[in-house]
C-alpha cells in the first residue's frame, strides 16, 4: 500500500448554524402572531372536511400566505435582518463575490409540528441560493432537521460504510434548538423528521437571493 499520497476532500455541501442574538426576545414576541395567524387559517375554513385535514397536517402558511406574505409583517423584520447578517457571513466563508447585489429574504412561512406523523420530506428549493431554518419553539425530542448530500448519483447506490467519517457521511441531522438558524445552499436536500415525542416545535423557513 502507497505510503506517499493525497486525499483532497473536494465539492463540499456547507451547513451554517448560527446562534441569532436576541433570540429569546425575537421568539417572545413573533410567537403571538405565529399562533395568531395560525387561528386566522383556522377560521377561514368553512368546509368540515378540510377542516379535519387542517388539524392534522402540518401547519403553514406557505399556503396562506404565499410569496411576500410574512416578509412585509414587522414582526418577522428583525429576523429577516438576522437572515440576511449571516448569510453575508456564509457568502464571505465561502468566498462568493456578488458584486454590488446584496441578499434579500425572498420567501419566508412559518411551520408548526405537533403530532407524532408530522415531517417533511427531502426537498429543495429551486431558484434560490440559499435557504434555511430558524427554530422559534422546540422540545426534546422534535424533528431533527436533516441534511441530505446534494450528488443525486450516490442514490442510487447503497454505500455501506465502517465508520462514518467526513468524507462518506451522505446524511447529518441535528436537533432544532430554540434561537438557532440553519442555512445551506439551496440546491442542497433536506427534510425535517418525525418527532420522537409529541410537543409543538415552530420554525421559519426562508430563502435567499442575491439581487
Ligand atoms: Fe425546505
Amino acid at each position: 500500500m502507497s505510503q506517499n499520497y493525497q486525499l483532497h476532500t473536494v465539492f463540499p455541501s456547507c451547513l451554517y448554524v448560527a446562534e441569532v442574538e436576541n433570540a429569546a426576545q425575537i421568539n417572545k414576541a413573533m410567537l403571538p402572531y405565529i399562533y395568531e395567524m395560525r387561528e386566522q387559517d383556522r377560521a377561514n375554513i368553512k368546509d368540515p372536511e378540510m377542516l379535519s385535514v387542517f388539524e392534522n397536517e402540518v401547519w403553514s402558511t406557505y399556503f396562506s400566505h404565499p410569496g411576500i406574505g410574512l416578509l412585509k409583517e414587522p414582526w418577522t423584520q428583525e429576523l429577516q435582518r438576522a437572515i440576511l447578517e449571516n448569510t453575508e457571513q456564509l457568502v464571505n466563508l465561502l468566498q462568493l463575490d456578488f458584486g454590488k447585489r446584496k441578499p434579500r429574504v425572498t420567501t419566508l412561512f412559518a411551520n408548526i409540528h405537533e403530532e407524532l406523523y408530522h415531517r417533511h420530506d427531502a426537498h429543495t428549493h429551486p431558484g434560490s441560493m440559499f435557504s434555511g431554518s430558524y427554530f422559534v419553539k422546540t422540545y426534546p425530542g422534535a424533528g431533527r432537521f436533516r441534511l441530505i448530500n446534494p450528488c443525486r448519483a450516490l442514490q442510487f447506490h447503497e454505500f455501506k460504510f465502517r465508520e462514518d467519517n467526513e468524507l462518506n457521511v451522505n446524511e447529518v441531522s441535528l436537533d432544532p434548538v430554540a434561537g438557532r438558524l440553519v442555512m445551506f445552499q439551496s440546491h442542497v436536500p433536506h427534510a425535517v423528521d418525525r418527532p420522537t415525542a409529541r410537543g409543538e416545535r415552530v420554525a421559519i423557513a426562508f430563502n435567499v437571493n442575491y439581487e
